[in-house]
């Protein structure tokens, strides 16, 4: 966890817990940390909040990120592709995604652009991986975001009590889709009584830099 002390302002790096982070090492650190987002539920990196365009409107939502592959520069997370999002990723390939850990106080802001992956080698992998509980996010019969008379999930009563088979819930493969963020660039931002830290990490143009907060 990070503390508020430790700050050498003389330095041409950020320490943090008694340990001084190059801006390289800061920005392995940040791919460290959104690693362990992808792989434990506890974390705060765990539900990131996405943005998309919708036309000229921006539309927001938390979403469960999947993976972080640091040496692709990757992140991942899984939708419906009836969803408003899928839509509008396919319209414009543009995301942003929005990291806060209250713990450390730390800030993680990405930009990148969007592939997207549906009916192939990839989302069958992860769709035979998927439990029947989060499968039934994909077996709704109207599409994600349809208006409805009543306050209801859309489920059937079976899917919804999860009384069904693995091999009833492969329907809902044709709208699993994954959306792989391809990170452009990554901004650390650190909340600190004695001062904040600020970093941008510039991988179109290979560079890191310090700015100020
Ligand atoms: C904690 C949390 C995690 C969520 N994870 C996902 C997710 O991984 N994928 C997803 O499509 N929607 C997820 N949702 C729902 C979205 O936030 C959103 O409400 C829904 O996908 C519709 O978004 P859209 O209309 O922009 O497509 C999550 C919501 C919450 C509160």
């Amino acid at each position: 966890m990070y503390k508020e002390k430790d700050i050498d302002q003389t330095k041409d790096e950020v320490t943090i817990n008694s340990i001084s982070f190059s801006i390289d090492e800061l920005e392995k650190d940040c791919w460290i940390q959104l690693v362990n987002g992808a792989i434990k539920s506890r974390s705060p990196f765990h539900t990131p909040c996405v943005a998309t365009l919708n036309n000229s409107e921006v539309s927001m939502r938390t979403v469960v990120l999947r993976k972080a592959l640091p040496l692709l520069k990757e992140l991942r997370f899984h939708t419906d592709t009836r969803s408003n999002k899928w839509k509008e990723l396919q319209n414009n390939d543009s995301i942003s995604a929005l990291f806060y850990d209250p713990s450390t106080r730390v800030q993680i802001r990405v930009k990148g652009k969007v592939i997207l992956h549906f009916n192939d080698e990839m989302t069958s992998e992860a769709w035979q991986k998927t439990s029947l509980s989060s499968r039934r996010c994909y077996l709704t019969e109207a599409s994600p975001s349809s208006f409805s008379t009543i306050p209801t999930s859309g489920l059937s009563e079976e899917v919804e009590q999860e009384d069904f088979t693995l091999a009833e819930s492969e329907v809902g493969a044709q709208h699993f889709g994954i959306v792989t963020i391809q990170v452009k660039s990554l901004e650390w931002l650190w909340l600190n009584h004695a001062g904040h830290r600020r970093a941008f990490f510039d991988y179109v143009n290979d560079s890191y830099r310090w700015m100020i907060p």
